[in-house]
């Protein structure tokens, strides 16, 4: 059945009851590619909730890579993974604000009509991990919306209850939608594992982009000071005003990027690129960076062991550039540093966060809000590089400004991309 495009914001239930079907953007195997080819729009049945489960009305999603990865099958397909086998389908969106609709059995703490965002982690509660260790370290362990089907690119979204967060009043819809995931993950990289305290020195690749421009934030916010690397001046001087200490261009280092295929030759000249960016570096902190917070990997990688103080840290949660690194192991033993990986966050510390968010001390950084029908274009301008910050889908709210309920500072707006 073809969606109609003009209905996206109207649902002809009451909070409580579920319609049959919805409009959704729906990856199938057979058509992983590029975002745009790869994400159709289908009529799909609305889920019931199963125990501990929620339906949420989506409002607004937020734009993550992680659907430009599904939509690639790349490193792996989506469709081996989570609920997948059982559906058939991916439908992405691993961040949202929204309605909360129908409630499963067992959930005490929401109720239809609450007004929600969702963090993107989904364990189950059987899970010992869960209950001492760490949510991230259970078995169960999936990320919504892309290791399971059912995310925010439809009009309904199926949640744990564990994943639901008060929604940020002084937020509209869209803004509220849109950090989530990468905002989260940047508190765990930099409070959780590399424990970041007051005073210290942080070095943040793509430090404009959806985990760089809270990374920054935080820092700021911490007592710490940050350099930010981008791609463009324009870039640079966002990240500034977000509190880094300064920025650099990376086109400037162009050759400091690792490809994997340097001869020895070639390796000696890379080396000798990402010692002069190392150099500025310092020059603009006034020392090595404590942390080098990672995500574009292959590229960068080398370069960030290199880079890090003695006893420093590396923490990585991403690899943009490729996942296979290679690096002078000589750096890390010798200056005796830290390699530290990160995923996400638990539910604790995603909540601790939006506290942060809800006071106005961390703000969302939005390029763009974009309608339903834009959900492939917008992944294949992440793809491609050409955004800063964050993009948000509206999805049941039909403009930027709903859904705002108190004063307060809102998002930051990103005016530059490539
Ligand atoms: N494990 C997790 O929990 C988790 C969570 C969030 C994200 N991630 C992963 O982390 C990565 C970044 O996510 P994001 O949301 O921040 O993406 P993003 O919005 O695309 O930002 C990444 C930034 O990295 C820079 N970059 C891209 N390619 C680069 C290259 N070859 N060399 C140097 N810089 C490059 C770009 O900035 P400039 O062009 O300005 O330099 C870009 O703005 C993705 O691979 C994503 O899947 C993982």
């Amino acid at each position: 059945m073809a969606v109609d495009l003009q209905r996206i914001s109207t649902v002809d239930t009451e909070p409580g009851e579920l319609p049959e079907t919805m409009a959704a953007w729906v990856i199938r195997q057979e058509r992983e590619g590029d975002p745009v080819d790869a994400f159709q729009l289908e009529e799909i049945e609305v889920p019931e909730p199963g125990a501990f489960e929620v339906i949420v009305r989506v409002m607004a999603a937020g734009v993550n890579f992680n659907n430009v990865w599904a939509a690639m099958g790349n490193p792996v397909s989506v469709f081996g993974y989570g609920d997948h086998p059982e559906y058939g389908h991916h439908i992405g969106g691993s961040d949202a604000s929204g309605i909360v609709w129908k409630v499963g059995p067992g959930v005490t703490r929401w109720k239809p009509g609450d007004e929600v965002v969702v963090h993107c982690n989904q364990t189950s509660y059987e899970d010992p991990e869960v209950h001492g260790l760490d949510p991230m370290a259970a078995p169960s362990q999936k990320i919504w919306g892309y290791e399971t089907t059912w995310g925010s690119f439809a009009q309904f979204t199926k949640v744990q209850a564990q994943q639901l967060l008060p929604k940020p009043a002084n937020l509209d819809w869209a803004e509220a939608s849109s950090y989530g995931l990468t905002y989260f993950t940047a508190y765990r990289m930099l409070f959780n594992r590399a424990q970041l305290q007051a005073g210290q020195k942080v070095l943040i690749w793509g430090a404009a982009g959806g985990l760089g421009v809270f990374a920054t934030q935080l820092v700021a916010a911490a007592g710490g000071q940050s350099v930010g690397v981008v791609s463009s001046d324009e870039k640079g001087e966002l990240v500034k005003q977000l509190g880094a200490t300064d920025f650099i261009n990376r086109n400037e280092f162009s050759g400091m990027m690792r490809t994997g295929k340097e001869d020895k030759d070639a390796e000696k000249e890379r080396f000798k690129v990402s010692r002069a960016f190392a150099k500025r570096v310092k020059e603009i902190l006034g020392e090595s960076p404590d942390v080098v917070f990672e995500h574009v990997g292959q590229a960068t990688f080398p370069t960030s062991v290199f880079t890090v103080k003695t006893f420093g840290k590396v923490v990585i949660c991403g690899a943009t550039s490729g996942y296979t690194l290679d690096f002078d192991v000589r750096y890390l033993w010798m200056r005796q540093k830290e390699i530290l990986g990160s995923h996400f966050a638990n539910a604790w510390e995603c909540n601790l966060a939006n506290k942060l968010i809800e006071t106005g001390q961390i703000r969302p950084v939005l390029w763009k809000t974009m309608p339903f029908e834009d959900v492939a274009t917008a992944h294949q301008l992440m793809k491609e590089n050409k955004h800063s910050g964050k993009i948000a889908i509206l999805v049941g709210a039909e403009a930027e400004g709903e859904g705002k309920t108190a004063e307060g500072p809102g998002a930051i707006r990103a005016e530059v991309g490539n």
